[in-house]
């Protein structure tokens, strides 16, 4: 094995990034670019792959220059991506059939009533570990097949093909159509005990099996960057970016978790070498697998709005300029005055799963500033991680004793104080709080040998910050029910 440097392609909802690390694990170098959100009609969500693509050549080149290397110098490539977000692509021309479906869009509501019908939805879940919801990537899937003229039959014929981001991606680098476990697993077409696709599930949703990937291992060589500014580097990683963080933090022991605060914010658990299936509203997901290794399953509370509530108040309400001016807001008071904000902008995820339920504020009075609204719109990320948290105690034998975080959220202190306060567990913060290219860059490292083995990368793992409750106990008690209230009003919101 050669090369100083492992890069991490990070393929994003809003951006797409890529990370030089060094052989220590730190951060040589970086390079982002945005690319658009289209909001065809109210619900759906829509990127461009070719945009996409074009960006990921961009941000790979001006990293690579940031690092001051060629190829060359680059042991490895390694792969993670914004999940469920579904792009078909013409095998010969190498261009997407339509625009990709987000994970976010919820055009497949209307599906999913026929599909529980026709299947059943207790048997999906106990399949797929997922939950019937708008979210995941095979309704979307069929959702194109049924609507973008002649695209089934050109799918029977295996002259299109169906892939998440990191496979869009590989095909693109390398030309191989693969994808990894840990995104096959968000597609409701894959097996969770054979990490095949299923043909019942296939049948049920309608998909033919042309046109899907290989399902590979989450570290391996899938092939080398034919050209471009990693040509001859191995592609040597798939990781879904929930799955990458929880693999950047080293959580490699059932047991361990993570939760990473961005757009939305995903705790997984490590649960080990078999899947447990939830009774209490999680999600049983691939948590990763190495080459020649058995896999690895995590269990996964996945809230939708955490980060996007302060970017709601940024630019829809106009309340602060910046999302880092929310803490300063929110710290002009000492609490949030019996005011409460329940984000359900599309629904409420995990452990509800409750596609109809619809935002509120609770608790106003003639008292409540905006400083107060800062404060609950922090506080909501805090409690919707307190209701993840418990139901992975009530899944689990083992109750959490510590949270890893990350993600940009984890700057706001008063955040992270709450957090602590409310889960009465430790906050631990990640010194690189770039877990999710980290956990790709690792991965990938190991494909090729550049890194040993885990206990390696787990000696590298290094807090910068932590956080002990500090809320009397019937003060968070009482929170909580006031908390609870507030949710039961949008799930009563509907008729
Ligand atoms: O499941 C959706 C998740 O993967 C999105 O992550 O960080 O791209 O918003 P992010």
């Amino acid at each position: 094995m050669t090369g100083e440097y492992v890069a991490a392609i990070d393929q994003g909802t809003t951006s797409s990034r890529c990370l030089v690390f060094d052989r220590a694990g730190e951060i040589v170098s970086v390079a982002q670019r945005e690319h658009r959100q289209h909001f065809p009609r109210p619900g759906w969500v829509e990127h461009d792959a070719e945009e996409i693509w074009d960006n990921v050549r961009i941000v790979v080149r001006e990293a690579l220059d940031a690092a001051g290397t060629g190829p060359e110098r680059i042991a490895a490539v390694g792969i993670t991506n914004q999940r469920e977000t579904t792009v078909v692509w013409d095998r010969a021309t190498g261009r997407p059939v339509a625009r990709a479906v987000v994970w976010q869009d919820t055009r497949t509501g209307p599906q999913l009533r026929a599909l529980a019908e026709a299947y059943g939805e207790q048997r999906l879940c106990e399949r797929t570990g997922l939950r019937l919801a708008t979210y995941f990537a095979g309704p979307k899937l069929r959702w194109l097949l049924d609507n973008v003229d002649g695209l089934r039959a050109r799918a029977e014929r295996g002259e299109v093909l169906f892939g998440t981001m990191d496979s869009w991606l590989i095909w693109k680098l390398t030309g191989r159509h693969v994808t990894d476990v840990t995104n096959a697993s968000r597609t409701m077409l894959m097996g969770l005990d054979t990490l095949d696709w299923d043909p019942e599930l296939l049948d049920a949703l309608g998909v033919p099996a042309a046109m899907l990937p290989e399902i590979r291992s989450s570290a391996e060589v899938y092939g080398t960057a034919v050209d471009g500014p990693l040509a001859g580097v191995p592609v040597a990683s798939a990781l879904g970016d929930q799955q990458a963080a929880l693999f950047g933090q080293t959580c490699f022991q059932p047991g361990e978790a993570k939760c990473t605060y961005g757009t939305g914010s995903f705790l997984l658990l490590n649960t080990g070498a078999s899947p447990v299936i939830s009774s209490h509203g999680l999600l049983t997901t691939l948590a990763y697998r190495i080459e020649g290794q058995p896999a690895v399953y995590a269990l996964e509370g996945a809230i939708a709005v955490t980060g996007s509530l302060v970017q709601w108040l940024r630019d829809n309400l106009g309340l602060i300029s910046t999302a880092a001016e929310v803490e300063e807001l929110a710290r002009t008071v000492d609490d949030n005055g019996g005011c409460y904000v329940v984000p359900a902008f599309s629904g409420l995820f995990a452990p509800h799963w409750r596609s109809d339920a619809r935002g509120v504020v609770a608790g106003l009075t003639g008292y409540i500033t905006k400083g107060h609204l800062a404060r609950a719109a922090l506080e909501a990320s805090a409690w919707q991680t307190r209701e993840v948290v418990d139901a992975m105690n009530a899944d689990s034998d083992v109750a959490l004793r510590r949270l890893r975080v990350d993600g940009g959220m984890t700057a706001n202190g008063l955040l992270m104080q709450f957090l602590a306060d409310v889960l009465d567990v430790p906050v631990v913060r990640s010194r690189i709080t770039e877990t999710t290219c980290l956990g790709a860059a690792y991965a990938a490292g190991l494909a090729v040998g550049f890194w040993p083995d885990l206990a390696t990368l787990r000696a590298q793992w290094r807090s910068d910050a932590q956080w002990t409750a500090a809320m009397a106990p019937d003060e968070r008690d009482r929170e909580l029910r006031q908390w609870r209230k507030a949710v039961q009003r949008t799930l009563d919101w509907v008729d």
